[in-house]
């Protein structure tokens, strides 16, 4: 199975070159499956119901998101009624969403299972990723063999911890939320292919996303200010998993497309 994980949707830039190149990534990198962050689709912040319309309709297969999950309360019908999107599989049972989806996928023989946990380290308080995940792989179990982990967290120890604790048991341990892709892509002894943060799709001229002089301005200041998504050198930042019929990952590359002349 060949999968594209592209890492956080950051505001317009980010979600709508996703929803224009959506099609094209698939059909020239031949992929059987197309995962996504939106966390930060709607202006920095959350998710919208009609812009995960838009993603699905475009060619996303699935979505996972992050610390700013709720951020537009609109998507909490979503997040509970959809097969195509999950919530951190470390948050309350009572915070609404699912807690693993099975994604159709045609071209493959078996479907993947989705799975989003969240780090513990400079993060809001969560219950223990291990345990969630202990739980969650023993119901993905029965389905399918082919298991994609989205690690949102903060720090690159956190996210190995995680990743080293999965290695044999999923496909891809893939991080998200620190919007800077790091080059440390690899495939663990047990076959499991690890990459610390695959970045962001958005403007790459900013501060993790948002304009750079307001940013720092409130960084000298202390005075708050809306932080504005940035808009120069728009990329588009993920990971290419191969993974053979058993679910262990054969290869994976950093994935980076610029879009800045467009
Ligand atoms: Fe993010
Ligand atoms: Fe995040």
């Amino acid at each position: 199975m060949r999968i594209l994980f592209l890492g956080d949707l950051v505001g317009k830039p980010g979600y709508s070159a996703v929803v224009r190149h959506a099609g094209r990534l698939r059909k020239t990198l031949k992929l059987d499956a197309l995962i996504v962050n939106a966390e930060n689709a709607s202006d920095g912040s959350g998710l919208m119901p009609r812009q995960y319309q838009k993603l699905i309709s475009s060619g996303v297969d699935g979505i996972t998101l992050g610390d700013h999950i709720y951020r537009r309360k609109e998507i909490v019908d979503v997040l509970t009624s959809s097969d195509r999107i999950v919530k951190p599989a470390n948050y309350p049972s009572a915070a609404p969403g699912k807690n693993w989806v099975l994604l159709p996928i045609p071209t493959a023989s078996q479907p993947l299972a989705l799975v989003s946990i969240m780090g513990q380290v400079f993060m809001k308080p969560v219950d223990c990723p291990f345990d969630a995940l202990d739980r969650v792989l023993e119901e993905i179990e029965s389905h399918t063999d082919h298991i994609l982990v989205d690690v949102h967290a903060e720090a690159t120890s956190d996210k190995q911890i995680i990743a080293r604790y999965l290695d044999g048991r999923v496909t891809a341990v893939l991080g998200t939320h620190t919007h800077v892709p790091t080059a440390d892509a690899c495939i663990f002894p047990g076959g499991t292919a690890f990459q610390c943060d695959v970045g962001m799709c958005g403007p790459y001229e900013s501060i993790i996303g948002r304009d750079i002089a307001r940013v720092t301005h409130t960084t000298r200041t202390n005075e708050p200010c809306h932080f504005h998504v940035a808009t120069g050198d728009i990329r588009l930042c993920g990971a290419i998993v191969e993974s053979d019929d058993q679910g262990r990952a054969v290869d994976i590359e950093r994935f980076e497309e610029c879009l800045a002349s467009e």
